[in-house]
């Protein structure tokens, strides 16, 4: 290691002790390699017979999903340059919401073939340029083979969200699922300048283990997963005026303290009766505004709260920050931070406020608000992480929906797309001159990794599937891609498996993106808090629990 180089014989340190550092080769293979494994973790999850995983927690809590960003989230990862994979499914996520695993597939596919060239002394920046000159035309080719489609036809809509259904644990009732989801997202979406705008904060999505998936309901309005504070308190209002308060309706306690000399039971009596006045003048506050709800984000006082059921106030306490939020912009009132400042308008207005039994616990629900662009999803299921699994599946739907909506394009799955980008590419490779074309044709192999473990985790054999898709796109069959439970290739646009093309653009920008950084990396500077491991003797030099140069990945 150069650490420390010689300077007229004497070493400078420019590094802590105990600080390590890898250069050149040896830290672009540690880091491509770490990249890459991450890839092969999430691998098996892709597709529609893609398995799930369950992953473990420190305190013992399993999740089980196949959704690529949990997995990685949930994997505890500790290398900077697995971290960066982590990313990448991140970006595709916030961005798109679907299409994650093969984000992080196609970016460690990337890497792999750069090492190829790599090895054939293709240098990191010529493969870079390369690579961004690939992902630009995979765009312009995307762009160009996606079917335009209107917004408002729910019909398509729920096709796409049965294809982002279809890979996960729900699939089962996704055709009951993808209906909730497009109507929801239909209902939420807004109309600016000719274009559609979804804002995903418009659907709160609650859970509730129990029943079955298909009892999921779509709500117009919102759930609050509390109950009323008081039995004496009416359970059903309609027409209701809804104050929503951020403050404790408790007497204050004073912030030092104090000490009360009480003489007599008289002063004793006094001192009760002024407090207990105090809390009555809050609920005469809040009744005389005539509001018959109220949704309070802190505590209640017993008192206060027996004051309340008799004024029949329906009240609900510790409501969370970002129900009140939706509340406020659902029912068109205003979250109140003092009872001094609580006027008539701020307050809002909706159908009807109910208390409802959901299993074994009580829910409020507040329909047909003023605004009628909020929704809400009940999603129910078996047990608690088959609803947690629902509920990570249903977000998946409404980002692919809520894509559509506001890009109306769509291409068809199973692999078609990529292979037909690549196909493309490696036209365009051909009009390239010199190490660029390589890396253009690498870019286009990474591709077709997509086909190739869909058809590899369904159990085909991906030699004769690639074989063929390749032939019959070149016969300009565009939507020719892996028909998983047909067993063969087929016309994925016939099958209705659409995807919006929102997400296979992403994919391609976030996946470029995180490979090529990787790639421009070749000096890793560890403080001595990232300690590397102890690598075996004969193992390579630093990197973290870096693999074995030639070592097949392993996880
Ligand atoms: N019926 C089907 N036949 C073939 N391929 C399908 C079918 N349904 C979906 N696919 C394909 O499966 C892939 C998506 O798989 P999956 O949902 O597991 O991963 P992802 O969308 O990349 O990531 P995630 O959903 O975890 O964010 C897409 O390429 C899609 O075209
Ligand atoms: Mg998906």
């Amino acid at each position: 290691m150069s650490a420390a180089p010689e300077l007229a014989g004497t070493p400078v340190l420019i590094l802590r002790e105990g600080s390590t550092r890898e250069r050149g080769r040896g830290a672009q293979h540690a880091n491509i390699m770490a990249a890459r494994l991450v890839a092969e973790a999430v691998k098996s999850a892709l597709g529609p017979k893609g398995m799930d995983k369950m992953l473990v927690d420190s305190l013992g809590d399993a999740t089980v999903t196949s959704d690529g960003h949990t997995i990685l989230k949930e994997m505890d990862i500790q290398h900077p340059a697995a971290k960066m994979m982590v990313e990448v499914a991140k970006t595709t996520d916030d961005e798109v919401g679907d299409g994650t695993t093969t984000a992080v597939v196609i970016a460690g596919e990337l890497l792999g073939q750069a090492e190829d060239l790599v090895e054939k002394n293709v240098h990191p920046t010529v493969i870079i340029d390369g690579y961004r000159k690939a992902a630009d035309k995979a765009l312009e080719t995307l762009e160009a083979i996606g079917i335009p489609v209107k917004p408002e036809d729910k019909g398509f809509l729920k096709k796409v969200a049965m294809t982002a259904m279809a890979s996960k644990l729900v699939a089962e009732s996704r055709d009951y699922l993808s209906d909730i989801a497009a109507s929801s997202i239909l209902h939420v979406a807004q109309k600016v300048e000719g274009e559609y705008k979804v804002d995903l904060d418009d659907i709160m999505v609650e859970k509730k283990p129990g029943e079955s998936l298909t009892d999921t309901k779509l709500i117009e309005g919102i759930v609050l997963d509390k109950e009323v504070v008081h039995p004496g308190m009416p359970k059903r209002v309609e027409k209701a005026k809804v104050a929503l308060l951020d403050c404790a309706l408790e007497v204050e306690k004073t912030e030092f303290d104090a000490k009360l000399n009480i003489e007599s039971p008289e002063q004793m009596e006094a001192f009760l009766k002024q407090e207990e006045n105090m809390l009555k003048d809050m609920v005469k506050k809040i009744a005389e505004k005539e509001a018959k709800v109220l949704i309070c984000q802190k505590g209640i006082d017993d008192m206060v709260q027996h004051f309340l059921a008799r004024k029949g106030i329906l009240t609900v306490r510790r409501a969370k920050k970002s129900d009140m939020e939706k509340l406020a912009k659902a029912t068109g009132g205003k979250v109140v931070t003092s009872l001094d400042d609580f006027a008539k308008e701020d307050l809002g207005y909706a159908e009807l406020v109910e208390e409802r039994k959901i299993g074994d616990d009580k829910m409020t629900f507040i329909e047909g608000c003023k605004n009628p662009r909020s929704v809400a999803i009940l999603v129910r299921g078996g047990t608690e992480r088959i609803v947690d699994e629902a509920e990570r599946s249903i977000h998946d739907a409404l980002c692919v929906v809520r894509d559509v909506v506001q890009e109306p394009k769509i291409v068809a799955g199973g692999g078609a797309p990529e292979v037909e980008v690549a196909r493309v590419l490696k036209e365009y490779a051909d009009t390239l001159l010199g190490r660029e074309a390589l890396a253009v044709q690498e870019f286009a192999e990474a591709l077709e990794a997509v086909p190739t473990i869909l058809s590899e985790n369904a159990g085909l054999d991906p030699i004769d599937i690639i074989s063929e898709l390749r032939a019959r796109h070149e016969k300009g069959e565009v939507w020719a891609g892996v028909d998983v439970h047909g067993g063969k290739v087929n016309d994925m646009k016939k099958l209705e498996v659409l995807e919006p093309l929102a997400v296979k653009k992403q994919i391609i920008k976030s996946a470029t993106e995180a490979a090529s950084m990787i790639l421009k990396i070749d000096d890793v500077i560890a403080s001595s808090k990232m300690k590397a491991p102890p690598t075996p003797p004969g193992g390579p030099p630093g990197g973290y629990g870096g693999m074995p140069p030639g070592m097949p990945p392993q996880y």
